[in-house]
């Protein structure tokens, strides 16, 4: 396997006496989207600030792109995007980047180059003459990014990327990502969006009050407990009996309106069980309707993990 790009030891970041980071341990692999999941106050933007080298680590170690966090070394090759940025609001879109490209040591021509590209990339052509001050909520994000991304860095942390942004620039800033990931780029992403993450992550951290309590690929997290929705025109009151004997963990889905409307998820035990509960099911009065795969959303794992959603017991 490739040396991760981001690597993070035992970290522990204390304000005074309170600890916002209590012992994270964490690796990013290279030319992936990783997300740090949690609440507000859950210490993702610490977490980010300490491997920018903004903030000093309590206790252990973080090192990005080979060098410790925070050296020049690991700097140069990064980009950022802050949460509630503040840009001088007397600049333009053009000129804020020419600003921050000429202190990234970009030359005059290729600065101009990559304005323009940028600026016609995150969906802000033809309002090059606009003032920061008169940017909407969604603009500033945009500029933003454009900010971030303007000197090529191989490793990108986006803090709250889309926060703010309409539906359509949440599609665009996501397409952007997928982007960057297929140039090679790895993205480490804050996010409470978790419909958004799903799309874009291949690995997900979730943090509650400073602690991981859950981490995986998003497959692996998500495909964990592999269910069925099996759809019926009326209540199936023999295959609901014959589930409840063979002891095979069920829900009733509460959606009004659903069609079918009589559905459960159930979770067969094995690829046997699920053969027999097909066959009962196809026999029962009930009418099976309906039959397909499930996966538990990220908001699933998200709120089990975080244990504000009841796990499904067997
Ligand atoms: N400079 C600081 N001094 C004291 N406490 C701080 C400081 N920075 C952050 N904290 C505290 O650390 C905790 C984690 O904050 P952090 O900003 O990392 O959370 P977050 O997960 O990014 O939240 P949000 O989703 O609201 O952005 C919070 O309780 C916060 O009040
Ligand atoms: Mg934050």
């Amino acid at each position: 396997m490739a040396e991760p790009v981001l690597e993070v030891s035992g970290l522990i970041k204390r304000f005074r006496k309170f600890e916002a980071l209590g012992g994270v341990s964490l690796k990013v692999e290279p030319g992936t989207v990783f997300s740090l999941l949690g609440q507000n106050g859950a210490g993702k933007t610490t977490m980010i600030k300490v491997l920018l080298g903004i903030l000093k680590p309590t206790e252990g170690t973080a090192s990005v792109l080979g060098h410790p966090a925070g050296s020049v070394a690991a700097r140069r090759k990064i980009g950022y995007l802050p949460e509630d940025h503040k840009f001088p609001e007397y600049h333009t879109g053009p000129s804020l980047l020419d600003f921050y490209g000429g202190l990234q040591g970009i030359h005059r021509a290729e600065r101009k180059k990559r304005i323009a590209y940028w600026i016609d990339r995150v969906g802000l052509a033809g309002r090059e003459k606009v003032r920061i001050r008169g940017y909407s909520k969604g603009m500033k994000q945009r500029i933003g990014l454009a900010q971030a991304l303007l000197h090529d860095p191989d490793l990108v942390f986006l803090d709250e990327p889309t926060d703010g942004v309409d539906p359509v620039g949440r599609r665009e800033i996501r397409d952007l990502m997928l982007d960057l990931k297929r140039m090679g780029k790895t993205l480490f992403l804050n996010s409470h969006l978790l419909g958004e993450v799903e799309l874009v992550s291949d690995h997900v951290a979730i943090l509650n009050r400073g602690k991981l309590v859950r981490e995986g690929g998003i497959g692996e997290l998500t495909g964990a407990r592999p269910a069925w929705v099996f759809g019926f025109a009326r209540e199936p009151q023999v295959f609901l009996q014959k589930l409840k004997e063979l002891n095979v963990t069920m829900i009733r889905r509460d959606n009004p309106g659903s069609v079918p409307p009589n559905q459960w998820e159930i979770y067969p035990d094995s690829e046997d069980i699920l053969t027999v509960l097909v066959r009962l099911a196809g026999e029962d009065a009930g009418g099976l309707r309906s039959l397909q795969p499930h996966r538990e959303s990220l908001e699933d794992v998200y709120l089990k993990s975080l244990g504000k959603k009841e796990a499904v017991s067997a």
